[in-house]
């Protein structure tokens, strides 16, 4: 999976995209924002924004920046933004492998459903780590695989269908989290099917503090 694919298969899904995936995924997504308990002024990233469903949850005391690597669902994401006149937001085309922000930009990043649906996972989460400051909030939501034998052989059979409309289902968490500076603070079951997690981490880069939200 390239990254010209990845572009290529979202904006060619980005007019249905929110029919296919939108309620299906919605509850996680918005308990997700909900449970973020932001301060006024809180820097948030959120990674792989694609057509914004979860922007019109995010309160308007903090600024949201949202970034996708396909312009089709970024249009679908601007639109929405202007329906709903949510000024605090700014959406940018860009790599979430190499990103144009400097080290420490933003207090939260949110990666939801995008881990798992990218080339190369590493390069993303080393990249949310480095834009993250020290002590900030690093949130996925996600499907992990977690080793059950019968489970990760049907995912074997599925991934690679799966890798064609986008996602990944032989990922787990443990091998996100290796050998990164990320503490998990929260892991929750989500819908659908509560197959997939909501996990918060802690960035402690640089040896920084656990509790600093
Ligand atoms: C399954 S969608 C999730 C969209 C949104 N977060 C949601 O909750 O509906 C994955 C998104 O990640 C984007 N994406 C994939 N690889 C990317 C990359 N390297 N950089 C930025 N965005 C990327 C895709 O274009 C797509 O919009």
């Amino acid at each position: 999976m390239d990254l010209k694919k990845v572009e290529r298969v979202y904006s060619n899904y980005a007019g249905v995209y929110d029919h296919i995936f939108g309620r299906i995924f919605h509850e996680s997504r918005e308990s997700a924002v909900r449970n973020l308990k932001v301060v006024p002024g809180e820097r948030i990233l959120e990674v792989g924004v694609g057509t914004g469903l979860a922007l019109p949850l995010y309160p308007s005391h903090v600024r949201v920046v949202g970034i996708d690597i396909s312009g089709g669902m970024l249009k679908e994401a601007q639109e929405r933004v202007a329906r709903h006149g949510l000024t605090h937001i700014e959406l940018y085309r860009m790599d979430a492998g190499q990103m144009e922000f400097s080290d420490d930009s933003f207090d939260t990043v949110m990666a939801a459903y995008v881990v798992t649906a990218v080339p190369d996972y590493r390069k993303v989460v080393t990249e949310m780590i480095r834009v993250c400051r020290p002590g900030g909030r690093i949130i996925m939501l996600n499907h992990f695989s977690n080793g059950n034998k019968l489970i990760a052989a049907v995912e074997k059979v599925i991934s690679p269908l799966c890798k064609h409309i986008g996602f990944r289902t032989d990922l787990s968490l443990d091998t996100v989290l290796d050998g990164t500076s990320l503490l998990v603070a929260r892991k929750e079951k989500v819908n659908p099917f509560r197959f997939w997690h909501l996990v918060e981490c802690v960035n402690r880069k640089n040896g920084s503090a656990v509790h600093a939200h």
